[in-house]
Order: C-alpha cells, then structure tokens, then sequence
C-alpha cells in the first residue's frame, strides 16, 4: 500500500494543449483515492518561489476545454543546479509534499529524473509536449491537437498557393523532431516533408526536384521541421531561389500558432487516462516513471528509457506520403 498522501502537481517546459485537462484529471483522482493536493506554479521555478497552493476539486472546474496551462510553465535554471535542486527539496519538505506528479516534455522529465535519483523522492511524468518525441509513448499529450491545427493551416495556405501556382514551404514546430511535419503533411495532402531524421541520410530538396515533383501540379506545399539540420523553411527557400529560380517560392512559418488552442477530443481524453493512470502509478508505488500509451493500453516507462532514446518514425508513413503525392 503507498504511503503517499499529498502530491504536487507541476507543469514545466513548452505549454500543450491538453495540459489542462491532465492537471484536472490528475486532481481529481488523487482527491478520489483521499490523497491531497497542491498545485504549484510556474514549474520548478514556482516550486522554488514558493507558489504553492491547496487545490480541490473546483480549482480545476471548468479547464478541460482551455488550451495553455492554468498552473502556468517557466524554464527553470536553478534547477539544472544542485544548490537549486535542494531547495526544491526543502520546499516540498516544508508543504508535506511526499511525491510529484510533473506534465511536460523531454526538459521536464530529465529534470524530474535527476531530482528523484538525488533525493530518492516519487515522481511520475506525464508526456506533455506538441513534438511527440518521447520514446516509449504513441502519443504525447498535445500534439493531436497541434497536428490538426497545422492540418488546419496548410488547408488555407493552399487556397493562395493553388491561385498562384506557387511553391510553399510551411514549416512546422518539433524540437528537432519529424512527427508534426510528416504526419502533417499527410493530413494537409502536401507534396513533402522535410524532416531531420531524413535530412541527416540525405538531401530530400534535391531529391524532391529531381523526381520531378510538380510534374503533375502546378503548386506545391512541402512541410519543413524547424531544425539546424533541415535548414527551416526559410533555409530551404533560400535554397531553391539560387538553385531552381524558376520556382515562384514563398514560406509560412506557423510558430506559436500551433501550441495554442482548445485541445481535441482526443488529446482531453488521452490527458485524463492517463492522469488517472498517474494516481494509479503512485498508489501501486511506481516510482520515477513516465505514463505512456501504446497500442491504447497505459504503460509504464522509466525516465531513462523516454529521455534517452530516440523514438523512430515509422517508415509506412514516409512511403504513404510519396505515394498519395504523386
Ligand atoms: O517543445 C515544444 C516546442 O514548441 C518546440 O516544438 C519548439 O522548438 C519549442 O518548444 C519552442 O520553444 P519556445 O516557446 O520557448 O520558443
């Protein structure tokens, strides 16, 4: 039996649409299972600051539509220090707090990992990243409902680029990661993706040109993953101006546009399965884990398996979006 009986409750890194949803989910059922709760805000920052708070039911009324997170994120230096780490320490010492329960990407859960090693002190992870570039989990926490607002995005971009006969490269978030951009692209019916688990084996702009491309098409919208690797959009561009002049090129940089928003019905419910899961997790006494969802079932990941591997992209998605582009 846990001997937990108040948790705290951050959530740190880039915010994610669905956050919310998880911060309620994960409130509730600790309140459900009799164990208190306190949100902290501003991630490790807050905790540090000492902006801690009692949270019941009713201070998580209400969220599950709303994008961002009502406990706010910070990037937290100190953290990264020991000096910093034993604060936070002291902090939770000071509010009763006997585990953590930390939403946020792979920044969140390498701190969280460190932490719990250091103090061997309880702490659960939830995914919560647009990037889904956590290994061990089929999805993260956000990044359906960023997938969709891109979807949404590059559906209207083409509206010009068919008017004009252009080329247009829109690039899309995802830390050095391809999954935005190649499911993307997909979803949008774009011609490609430039991502930069590809772009390190080979040159896709040539590639791409050199197939003949828009042989069939007068316009073309190629997905780019922002990325020293892959250039960005506005390297390609820059790349097709000097080496195909012929191309009437422009390019969208979607930014921040893509974190925001009402998440989808499938990002509210994969936060609240697997808030719940969280409770579950700590009351079975897991211990510095990440809940992940694979094949629709909750699992267990250990920090040092999500942060440390790299998550393949399925090679069935390339050769779909090859195929339906031609
Ligand atoms: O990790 C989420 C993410 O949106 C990445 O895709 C992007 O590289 C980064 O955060 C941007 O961070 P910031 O909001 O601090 O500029």
């Amino acid at each position: 039996m846990s001997t937990v009986k108040c948790i705290g409750i951050l959530t740190s890194g880039g915010d994610a649409p669905g956050m919310n949803a998880a911060i309620r989910a994960v409130t509730r059922s600790a309140i459900y299972n009799g164990i208190k709760v306190k949100g902290i805000y501003r991630g490790y920052k807050g905790l540090l600051l000492d902006e801690i708070e009692d949270f019941r039911t009713q201070n998580v009324s209400n969220i599950i539509q709303r994008g961002g997170t009502i406990l706010k994120t910070a990037r937290c230096t100190e953290f990264r220090t020991p000096e910093g780490r034993k604060q936070c320490y002291d902090k939770l010492m000071e509010h009763g707090i006997d585990a953590l329960i930390t939403i946020g990407g792979d920044g969140t859960l390498t701190g969280a990992r460190i932490f719990a090693q250091e103090f061997n002190y309880p702490i659960v992870g939830l995914p919560g990243t647009i990037d889904n570039d956590l290994y061990g989990t089929d999805r993260t926490i956000g990044y359906d409902t960023a997938l969709n607002t891109i979807m949404e995005c590059v559906d209207k971009i083409r509206d010009t680029a068919t008017s004009h006969d252009r080329l247009f490269f829109v690039e899309v978030m995802g830390r050095d990661a391809g999954f935005l951009a190649l499911n993307g692209a997909i979803a949008a019916g774009a011609e490609a993706a430039i991502i930069p688990e590809i772009s390190l084996e080979k040159d896709q702009l040539a590639e791409m040109i050199e197939t003949g491309f828009r042989k069939s098409k007068n316009s073309s919208i190629v997905l780019v993953a922002e990325s020293e690797v892959t250039g960005g959009a506005m390297g390609v561009a820059e790349r097709v101006k000097k080496e195909y002049p012929q191309f009437d090129v422009r390019v969208s940089i979607l930014g921040h546009l893509q974190r925001g928003g009402s998440p989808t019905a499938a990002d509210r419910i994969l936060a609240t399965r697997m808030g719940v899961a969280a409770i579950d997790a700590l009351l079975d006494d897991q211990r510095n884990v990440m809940i992940g969802i694979k094949n629709d079932e909750i699992v267990y990941v250990p920090f040092s398996k999500a942060i440390k591997n790299d998550k393949p992209l399925k090679p069935d998605l390339l050769n779909a979006l090859r195929i339906a582009s031609i």
